[in-house]
């Protein structure tokens, strides 16, 4: 176990797709209990990040420690048993499963009970059951999606989609959660809804990455920003110092950065 107040930790990320550097030595580091955004144009290699962190993508180069643990190359599922946990930018599930189907398929990836132990109606396959139950039934009432419980995903709106694909994350238990644009094609209430989620996973003493295009929220959300173009840190810092840097600016309207000028946030 790490002392130290840094939970995430990347250091000169390396990501190439043929002649694509999707990341470029990028390095960033995330407090515990921080919300940190991630924000930059279509292709700026914010997904390409979240999949290095969770282990979808190896990066070429680099280094990546997780509360004092090296997680790069290791696989997935042993990345999301030492805490980390992330939603997709588009998640794929099979349409006639329920909300509860997703959050159980989600949790009992992550058993240690064998086949045969599970066949078992006692011992340790039974206990994990229990203590899954108990776990779905908290992040249903947390992520309030009581109403969606056995509703098929093909009868869901995108938006409870969402709230569904969020609760997923949960289920382990996280320390640290990795968010892809959460909030990408909601309405107003629903985002409304999402910021709400997102700030009650914050108060639980969650750590957050956050990628998101809507640049308003990212600034009323997070503690610090950090701004990628074409796989690159650009610039880093708070709401209000990111808000001022013609980089970022430059980064997603192709200003000259000699201008000077007010980036496009708020
Ligand atoms: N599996 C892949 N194969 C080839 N190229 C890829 C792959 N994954 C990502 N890329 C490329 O890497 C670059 C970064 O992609 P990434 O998906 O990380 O962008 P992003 O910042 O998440 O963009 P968006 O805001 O549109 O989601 C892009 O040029 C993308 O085309
Ligand atoms: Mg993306």
């Amino acid at each position: 176990m790490s002392t130290s107040n840094i939970i995430l930790h990347s250091e000169r990320l390396e990501l190439s797709f043929g002649g694509i550097k999707a990341l470029d030595s990028m390095s960033v580091e995330v407090e515990k209990g921080q919300i940190l955004s991630l924000i930059g144009p279509n292709g700026a290699g914010k997904t390409c990040f979240i999949n290095c962190v969770t282990g979808y993508y190896r990066p070429r180069e680099g280094q990546i420690v997780f509360d004092g643990t090296d997680i790069l190359g290791m696989r997935p599922h042993r990345i999301a048993r030492l805490g980390i946990s992330r939603t997709f930018q588009n998640p794929n599930t099979y349409p006639t499963m329920t909300a509860l189907d997703i959050l159980l398929a989600a949790r009992y990836m992550h058993c240690r009970a064998g086949m045969m132990e599970c066949l078992a109606p006692f011992g340790r396959s039974r206990r994990e059951e229990l203590q899954s139950r108990r776990s779905i039934e908290e992040v249903i009432t947390f992520t309030h999606i009581e109403e969606l419980r056995k509703k098929p995903i093909s009868m869901m709106s995108y938006g409870q989609r969402k709230q569904v694909e969020i609760a997923r994350a949960l289920v382990m238990q996280p320390r640290l959660v990795l968010l892809d644009e959460p909030m990408s094609g909601l309405d107003d209430v629903m985002k409304e809804m999402v910021c709400e989620l997102i700030l009650d996973m914050h108060r639980q003493g969650m750590t957050i990455v956050l990628v998101e295009h809507d640049i308003q929220t990212v600034m009323e959300l997070s503690h610090k920003v950090a701004v990628l173009d074409h796989g690159q840190k650009v610039a880093e810092g708070t709401p209000a110092e990111i808000s001022r840097d013609a980089r970022v600016a430059s980064a997603y309207l192709g200003r000259n950065e000699a201008d000077g000028q007010q980036a496009a946030c708020p």
